[in-house]
């Protein structure tokens, strides 16, 4: 395990490879080496969820790796799927779970977290609105994570879009009265976008395009790093 939870803070920054092609092949290793780098220079935790099948090209570099999904499915005669128990021993930290790109039942949400908890595998569970959020803010995952599915790849940041999305999905977490933090994505391309989603009161990013797609790695992840520590 590279970060222990308390170790997370409150400037947790997700860059979610998802399936570009800027991330294929052997340029996954290039962007996890510059996030463990600057995740070192900022003191932030970083963490990279690539394409499942690269998860193994970059295990070594420290940083936190995150599965993209999980599947609820058992050990065993399951062919295809990603199951949790079996993705662990390939040394990630946990998972992204119920991403808008990927949504589950909530059966399999609950199951799937609780899973996840047993493993001591950290859980990011993805919501679109607030009633989301203090829904499954109950289970406990280590961070929900609101995104309006409509500002994904965007360019316009849920923070300038929809800032009380944001404030309101903090509250629903906090109404929960447990360890859960709240990380917002969608849209977010810059440092000011991240600056502002930290003073709604969100404890991170999780962030895809924005970072992937950016010409020049080192010097936006950096940007985003400046502006987790901005408040
Ligand atoms: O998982 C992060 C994601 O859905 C946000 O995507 O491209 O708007 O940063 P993007």
């Amino acid at each position: 395990m590279r970060n222990s939870p308390n170790q997370l803070g409150n400037n947790m920054f997700i860059i979610n490879c998802k399936n570009y092609n800027e991330i294929a092949g052997d340029k996954i290793i290039k962007i996890a080496k510059t996030a463990e780098k600057i995740s070192r220079k900022y003191k932030i935790p970083i963490a990279i969820a690539p394409p499942h099948h690269l998860i193994p090209l970059i295990t070594k570099f420290k940083i936190m790796i995150l599965a993209q999904h999980m599947d609820d499915k058992k050990v065993g005669s399951t062919t295809g799927f990603m199951v949790p128990e079996i993705v662990k021993k390939s040394k990630i930290d946990g998972s992204i779970i119920n991403h808008s790109e990927h949504r589950i039942s909530e059966k399999e949400i609950k199951s799937l977290v609780k899973r996840l908890q047993k493993l001591k595998l950290k859980t990011v569970l993805c919501v679109k609105n607030v009633n989301e959020a203090k829904k499954y803010a109950k289970l406990n995952p280590t961070f929900i994570a609101i995104e309006p599915p409509e500002l994904i790849g965007t360019g316009r940041a849920i923070s300038t879009e929809r800032p009380a999305l944001i404030t309101n999905a903090v509250q629903a977490v906090k109404n929960a009265r447990n360890s859960t933090k709240l990380l917002c994505g969608a849209g977010i391309v810059s440092g000011q976008d991240v600056s502002k989603a930290k003073e709604l009161g969100s404890k991170g990013i999780l962030v895809a395009s924005g970072i992937v797609k950016a010409k020049n790695w080192e010097k936006i992840i950096s940007e985003f790093c400046k502006g987790l520590k901005s408040q």
